[in-house]
């Protein structure tokens, strides 16, 4: 039987290294030992907490503006150069927060709204840290949709079509960048201390209408 598969319209999941992540991870530990930002702490559960959720760390802590840059400038060519947004110019950071997942942690399903791209860099890591990705297709929408599941054996012909989401494999240093609207999480966290910074980004330039910035 002859037969040809187009694989249409690809999710990107980009990966890059920020350079002296170490400090940036000694810099929150401290924080969170010296438990100087009690107020700004929201607990999702007894193993995951978040640090400045309802704010933007960087404008907390000037001491971090070196870090800021460098992740606006890594976003910038994310989106500008590899995702072809060439007329929207810089990419700034709407919101940051740092994340603490003791083992057993579960971070839950979800998106984020209100930003074009979104991202974590990772800063303490095991060989089991990981971030789940859902394929588009397999989240739920807002209309009638007939359920059916897949079998999760590898497919014969080597396609992956059937996977409703990957795990991705992330190491101290990396900082991945995604689409805001891709749905992600983890199940069960197995690493201690999992430390994390996450952030929303919009470009300065909508539609080459709109200026935000
Ligand atoms: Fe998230």
């Amino acid at each position: 039987m002859q037969w040809q598969s187009l694989s249409l319209f690809a999710t990107p999941v980009i990966k890059m290294e920020i350079e002296d992540h170490e400090k940036v991870k000694a810099f929150f530990f401290e924080k969170i030992n010296n438990k100087v930002e009690a107020a700004t702490v929201k607990k999702q559960d007894s193993n995951i907490t978040h640090f400045f959720s309802d704010t933007n760390v960087f404008n907390v802590y000037p001491e971090l503006d070196w870090l800021r840059e460098k992740i606006e400038e890594a976003a910038t060519f994310a989106y500008c150069e590899l995702l072809n947004f060439k007329k929207s110019k810089d990419l700034k950071i709407t919101n940051a927060w740092f994340n603490l997942c003791e083992v057993g942690g579960v971070q839950v399903r979800h998106s984020h709204a209100n930003c074009r791209l979104s991202g974590t860099l990772y800063l303490n890591t095991d060989q089991n840290t990981h971030i789940r990705f859902m394929h588009p297709l397999s989240c739920s929408s807002m209309h009638t949709e007939i359920f059916d599941q897949a079998t999760q054996d590898p497919n014969p012909y080597g396609l992956k079509f059937h996977l409703p989401y990957f795990d991705v494999d992330v190491q101290a240093g990396d900082c991945l960048f995604w689409p805001s609207q891709v749905n992600h999480g983890y199940d069960a966290n197995k690493t201690p201390d999992r430390l994390s910074l996450s952030f929303n980004l919009m470009p300065q330039h909508l539609n080459t209408v709109y200026q935000i910035y």
